[in-house]
């Protein structure tokens, strides 16, 4: 199937559904899902240096037949790396890991508020989008102070934010500022992410979206299941969700949803599931450096 595509603010055209390889590793199990992804219809691939399978990424996607141009791979700059040069130096490495001479989307992988240089990793974005070595840029996990941080300091808004977002945690006020801006909403955990509360961010009164009774509910009216109906409510909100999924008829449903529109009431319903309900890390204090 052609998964359809969505125009960013600079005209570039992004595919409505993306795959995300995090947790897939890089052997046989990523090779598959990678297989059965692109069989499916898939052309937007979200990795990070941090998922360690970068280079496979771009290996994979060089050799599958399919035209560079039809392809849509986004990166991201490691937490350690804002500083101007090592922004520069950063999207080069990804760019020889993967072997690929552009990528089409770079983001800042979280803002990092405690080093508080993501404003200067930002000029380092634009000089990279001028000299068109990257053909969308954006951030990631960015909250407010930090979008506005970047638009009273850069020249470029950025073109994508990539956030947690699911029924569980709707962001609605971050996703509202981001549309004011033209900045599309990718979500990450679209699906609601693990089964269990992250190592180390326990949490009392833990539910699977999956499993919401809602979710499961709503879905089975169209004959789909809670998971279609969650990346669905994602589409219908004008956000771009990543779901990644090792398992190959997982990999056919999560894009299998063209055939069925939610009702306004469906939306809101899924809405009102809302309890902002965070399983990664809190953006505004996070600044592990091994990461991104
Ligand atoms: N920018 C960031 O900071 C950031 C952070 C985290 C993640 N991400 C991106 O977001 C992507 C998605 O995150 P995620 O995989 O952790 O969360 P998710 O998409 O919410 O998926 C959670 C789990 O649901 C399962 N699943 C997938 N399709 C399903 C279906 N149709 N029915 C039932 N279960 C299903 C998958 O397990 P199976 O493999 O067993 O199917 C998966 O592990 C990542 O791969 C990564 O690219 C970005």
């Amino acid at each position: 199937m052609k998964i359809p595509t969505v125009t960013l603010s600079n005209g570039v055209e992004m595919p409505e559904i993306g795959f995300g390889v995090a947790a897939l590793g890089n052997g046989k199990a990523f090779h598959t899902a990678m297989e059965a992804a692109l069989e499916n219809g898939y052309r937007m691939f979200d990795t990070a240096p941090f998922y360690e399978n970068e280079a496979e990424v771009g290996e994979f996607l060089r050799g599958c037949g399919i035209p560079r141009q039809e392809l849509f791979i986004t990166t991201k700059l490691p937490n350690a790396c804002h500083a101007y040069e090592d922004t520069l130096k950063a999207f080069d490495t990804a760019l020889e890991h993967m072997g690929l001479d552009y990528l089409d989307l770079f983001l800042i992988h979280f803002p990092v508020p405690s080093v508080g240089k993501y404003h200067e990793a930002w000029k380092a974005m634009e000089k990279l989008y001028r000299e068109k070595r990257v053909r969308a840029i954006g951030v990631s996990n960015f909250q407010e102070p930090h979008l506005q941080k970047i638009l009273d300091t850069g020249e470029i808004v950025p073109q994508v934010n990539e956030l947690e977002c699911n029924p569980y945690l709707t962001v609605r006020p971050l996703c509202n500022f981001c549309a004011e801006h033209g900045i599309r909403v990718v979500n990450w955990f679209p699906l609601g992410g693990p089964r269990e509360p992250l190592v180390p961010y326990p949490m009392d009164d833990f539910k699977v979206l999956l499993d919401d009774p809602v979710m499961l509910r709503i879905g089975a009216k169209y004959g789909k299941s809670a998971a279609q109906a969650a990346l669905k409510w994602a589409i219908q909100n004008h956000i771009t969700p990543i779901p990644k999924s090792s398992n190959p008829e997982r990999i056919r449903q999560n894009c299998d949803i063209y055939d069925f529109t939610l009702t306004p009431e469906e939306l809101a319903e899924i809405d009102a599931l809302n309890h902002d309900r965070r399983l990664g890390p809190d953006p505004n204090t996070f600044d592990d450096m091994e990461m991104g």
